[in-house]
């Protein structure tokens, strides 16, 4: 009997091989590899492909590999083909002449299921969706007039940040820069999208939203089998991760549940009373557009909590780590910390706070934050892109339904491009065109390019530029118990955003 269920233990062990080695086969080669002429890249195993290179920080493994293999790099990794591109030559041709192909997104698995189906504008496929919600959103949620009209927003909740700095500072100990500033822009972000609307219980509402996402965007930026080897998904049902993603979306969706039917009850008690635009935040906007019929596409609800999780998820993670990343470099460069106080200082004058205005005159301000996005990208492989057909490249075929990486940290730091590559100077930039690389200039491209690029950057700019006016203008900074500034380590995270590994405590002192 025993020898019985024994042998039969062992055929179906060795069946289910046999099974899993087929299945494993019939990725790892496409049929058609032979007549085609793929990019270059590493000799790869059997069964992976190249899936043991991707660690912690896989823009840098891409970087050094690239180097060798070209800036058109074609790895497998796993069941799955996929282009890692690090050069501007490569990025403009691929953004200037196949734009269309490049403008698909992969379907990634923790993904797919808490983005209510892609909803999202950044996990839609390309299409008839996204390309209306796109619309939507950059006419409707970030255009510079919507963006202008919350100014309010930012100058009361960048007070409350600096009085609480303030304190600190009278006491001479440290700040914690990155819980801060996540803070401050988790607060501006709320504020926008939500408005006055949550009950007076709303800072400990928020609080409990922001503990949400942050396993959200923990379980986006995750590792997952399944991405490579798509036939695994089951395994997520056994390693808790559906669990996870269950869990996630449940308390997501009662939360944004709420948030839109208080929305609904008082939009239509206040259409009675003729609310002015200018007074919407975001959920009413979007609100309103599911109500008017004269939209192109019919707005559901999980569409209008997919663009809301888009904007928390883009929108405030990117903007608190590029504040730290470049008072990071400010405080590591104390001439240039320097001549940014100075610059701010001149142009504030006796103000009490540095306002909206006065960031056109920060020309050396501008220089600094754009000199950060460029070592510091805070999305170093932007956003997986997929490609949506057959394309060609600079002579090399590249398969649809291909994987794409853009790598903005080496193409920031291209020797071709730049010189001292590595080395912290705005200076670089001349005073007259200091725009952020977004949009006909591929040398450096923090935000993506072409029809998939960031429609948050006018969204995101003033609220870092404000911020951090403000912590130069109010406070001279130090490090705490005799820390020079050049052992301050410049260690990188990785995660959906790459943030600085080792959080950022500095000292504020009174200036004068
Ligand atoms: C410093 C701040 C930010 C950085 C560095 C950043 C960077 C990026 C990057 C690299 C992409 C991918 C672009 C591509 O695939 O070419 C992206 C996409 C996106 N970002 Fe941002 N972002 C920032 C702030 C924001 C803000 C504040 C918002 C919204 C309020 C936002 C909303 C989005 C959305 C919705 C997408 C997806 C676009 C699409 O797929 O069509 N981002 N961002
Ligand atoms: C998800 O989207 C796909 C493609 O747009 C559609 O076929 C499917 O029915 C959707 N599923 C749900 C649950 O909405
Ligand atoms: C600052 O010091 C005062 C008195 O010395 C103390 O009451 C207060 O709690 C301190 N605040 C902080 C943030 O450490
Ligand atoms: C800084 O804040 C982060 C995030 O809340 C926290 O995890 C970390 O322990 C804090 N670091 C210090 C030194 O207080």
């Amino acid at each position: 009997m025993m020898i019985i269920s024994s042998m039969l233990l062992v055929f179906v062990t060795v069946l289910f091989m046999l099974l899993l080695i087929r299945q494993f086969r019939k990725c790892g080669s496409s049929p058609d590899h032979h007549h085609q002429k793929l990019p270059p890249g590493p000799a790869r195993l059997p069964i992976i492909g190249h899936l043991h290179l991707i660690n912690d920080l896989p823009h840098r493994t891409f970087q050094k590999l690239s180097a060798q293999h070209g800036s058109l790099m074609y790895l497998q990794l796993g069941c799955i083909p996929t282009l890692v591109v690090s050069s501007s030559d490569m990025a403009r041709d691929i953004f200037k002449n196949h734009d269309l192909v490049f403008s698909g997104r992969p379907v990634l698995y923790a993904a797919k299921r808490l983005t209510y189906n892609c909803s999202t504008l950044s996990f839609a496929p390309y299409g008839d969706y996204w390309r209306q919600m796109r619309k939507i959103v950059m006419l409707e949620l970030l255009s510079s007039r919507r963006v202008r009209g919350f100014q309010a927003i930012r100058s009361r909740e960048l007070k409350v940040f600096l009085d609480s700095i303030a304190v600190t500072s009278a006491n001479s100990s440290s700040v914690n820069l990155s819980e801060m500033t996540l803070l401050l822009s988790n607060k501006i972000v709320s504020k926008i999208a939500f408005g006055k609307k949550m009950h007076e219980d709303d800072d400990k509402n928020i609080g409990k939203f922001h503990e949400m996402l942050r396993e959200t965007q923990e379980l986006l930026g995750g590792f997952c089998v399944a991405d490579f080897f798509p036939w695994l998904g089951w395994i997520n049902k056994f390693n808790g991760l559906d669990r996870r993603i269950q869990k996630n979306l449940r308390e997501l969706d009662d939360f944004f549940n709420t948030v839109i039917n208080e929305h609904r009850d008082s939009s239509s008690y206040n259409n009675k009373h003729e609310e002015q635009e200018e007074d919407e935040d975001l959920v009413d906007v979007l609100v309103r557009l599911q109500k008017d019929l004269n939209q192109p596409i019919s707005i559901t609800d999980g569409q209008i909590k997919g663009v809301l999780m888009d904007i928390f998820v883009a929108g405030t993670d990117t903007s608190s780590a590029t504040l730290v990343w470049i008072m990071a470099e400010l405080i590591r460069n104390p001439d240039s910390m320097k001549k940014a106080q100075e610059e701010v200082r001149k142009v504030a004058k006796r103000k009490q706070m540095v306002e909206e205005e006065d960031l056109g005159s920060l020309k050396y301000l501008k220089s600094v934050v754009k000199e950060t996005l460029r070592l510091h990208p805070p999305a170093p492989l932007l956003v997986p892109r997929e490609t949506r057909d057959v394309c060609r490249i600079k002579g090399f075929e590249i398969p649809a339904k291909t994987r794409v990486f853009v790598n903005a940290k080496s193409i920031g730091t291209e020797a071709k491009e730049w010189q001292n590559p590595e080395e912290f100077k705005p200076e670089r930039f001349p005073k007259s065109s200091v725009d952020c690389g977004y949009g006909g200039q591929f040398e450096m491209l923090p935000f993506g390019a072409g029809r998939r690029g960031c429609p948050g950057i006018n969204f995101a700019m003033p609220m870092v530029e404000l911020a951090l006016a403000n912590l130069l203008h109010l406070f001279d900074w130090k490090l705490p118990s005799g820390m020079k500034s050049e052992e301050l380590d410049m260690e990188e995270a990785f995660g959906i955003t790459m943030h600085k590994k080792s959080h950022l405590c500095v000292i504020p002192c009174p200036p004068y």
